[in-house]
């Protein structure tokens, strides 16, 4: 079964065609980073704009890189939320222009959901139950998952997502934009000696980031990081600051995600989302669990549409078959099931 997946959550305008929800024919990805880079931050109007310029084209490479036509298709995926209302509505409209004049049935699904669904792909054995963490720019999600589509929620974060304090710290720094790459990028020519707090919120699978990032930033008012040659060789350098943060956030991640698969004695660990191509967070977590571990290849954590194709895939064994009145869910919660509830643990 081929899947055509859609994804425009946020500035990734990306397409793929996935067949059996685990084998990539093709896995295209327009990206709009270097336009918002100009801006620090992605805005919101000029990312409909962009994709509205790039769907059809990326569409068209999907199927052409495949290489399979429409009939070889047989269903639709596309991404309803959470994400920007205005970047949203491109891709299911188009998914459901297709769907309409294709006649091919079509599924909406939870771009968080679909980060997830990046494990399953090239062919890797997944069992269940497993802890999945999905650290991104807007999530820090701690699930339980008993199944397909069967998720219960562990802990989320209680102020800002992990990759939204990799950004956050990156711009302290004057690092730019995107911030999680930079951070990593710099944290390699440095020591992680500055000292920083960690949140364990003890009892809690919750995580909170803002401490730690309002930490850096009183030691940067306070002139404690030589963020100029000209402050002195006394001082931790930028690169020392990023590779103290990146070692702050990633031991506070490692250790709860471990601890709650303990818990809840999972035959696996996934990691997933944007963070998960944070090359510290990959091999601590795969080094200091003693449970299996999977993490996607850093391009499948990242947003993409062939995790979207692969989700899209499991929803449509389930009969998990939507209408054309399919809608845009930009506040979507991380039940991570379309609007179902999850299963009392
Ligand atoms: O999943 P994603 O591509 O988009 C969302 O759904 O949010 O995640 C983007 C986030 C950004 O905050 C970005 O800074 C972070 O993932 N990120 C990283 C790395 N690559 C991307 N954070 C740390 N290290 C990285 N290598
Ligand atoms: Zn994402």
């Amino acid at each position: 079964m081929k899947i055509l997946g859609i994804e425009t959550s946020c500035d990734e305008t990306a397409a793929a065609v996935v067949a059996d929800g685990a084998r990539i024919l093709s896995n295209k990805i327009a990206s709009q980073v270097e336009i918002h880079a100009r801006y620090g931050g992605i805005v919101p109007e000029v990312a409909s704009r962009q994709h509205i310029l790039a769907i059809i084209p990326i569409i068209k490479q999907a199927l052409a890189e495949a290489n399979v036509s429409w009939g070889d298709i047989n269903g639709i995926a596309a991404t309803i939320g959470p994400g920007l209302a205005g970047s949203l509505l491109v891709g299911v409209n188009v998914a459901k222009a297709i769907a309409l004049a294709r006649k091919l049935p079509i599924t909406g699904v939870n771009h968080l959901e679909g980060h997830i669904y990046a494990n399953w792909l090239n062919g890797r054995r997944v069992h269940f139950p497993l802890v999945c963490l999905i650290v991104s720019g807007g999530h820090s999600d701690l699930v339980l998952m008993k199944g397909h589509g069967d998720y219960v929620m562990l802990g989320r974060t209680r102020d800002d997502a992990a990759g939204e304090a990799f950004d956050k710290a990156a711009r302290i720094l004057g690092l730019g934009y995107p911030g999680g790459p930079a951070i990593e990028q710099a944290a390699k020519k440095g020591n992680a000696s500055v000292p920083l707090p960690r949140a364990w919120l003890k009892g809690s699978g919750d995580f909170s980031f803002s401490g730690v990032k309002t930490a850096l930033l009183r030691l940067v008012e306070a002139e404690k990081i030589a963020l100029s040659a000209s402050q002195g060789s006394q001082l931790p350098t930028r690169d020392d600051a990023a590779a103290s943060f990146q070692e702050a956030v990633v031991e506070v991640l490692v250790t709860k995600t471990i601890t709650a698969a303990k818990e809840r004695r999972v035959k696996q660990i996934l990691l997933a989302g944007g963070v998960a191509s944070n090359g510290l967070l990959r091999r601590r977590l795969t080094e200091s669990s003693p449970i299996p571990t999977l993490v996607p290849e850093p391009i499948l954590c990242t947003d993409n549409a062939a995790m979207i194709a692969a989700c899209g895939y499991y929803r449509f064994q389930a009969g998990k078959v939507d209408s054309l009145e399919l809608d845009v869910v930009p506040t979507l919660k991380a039940d991570y099931a379309s609007g179902e509830k999850p299963s009392k643990d």
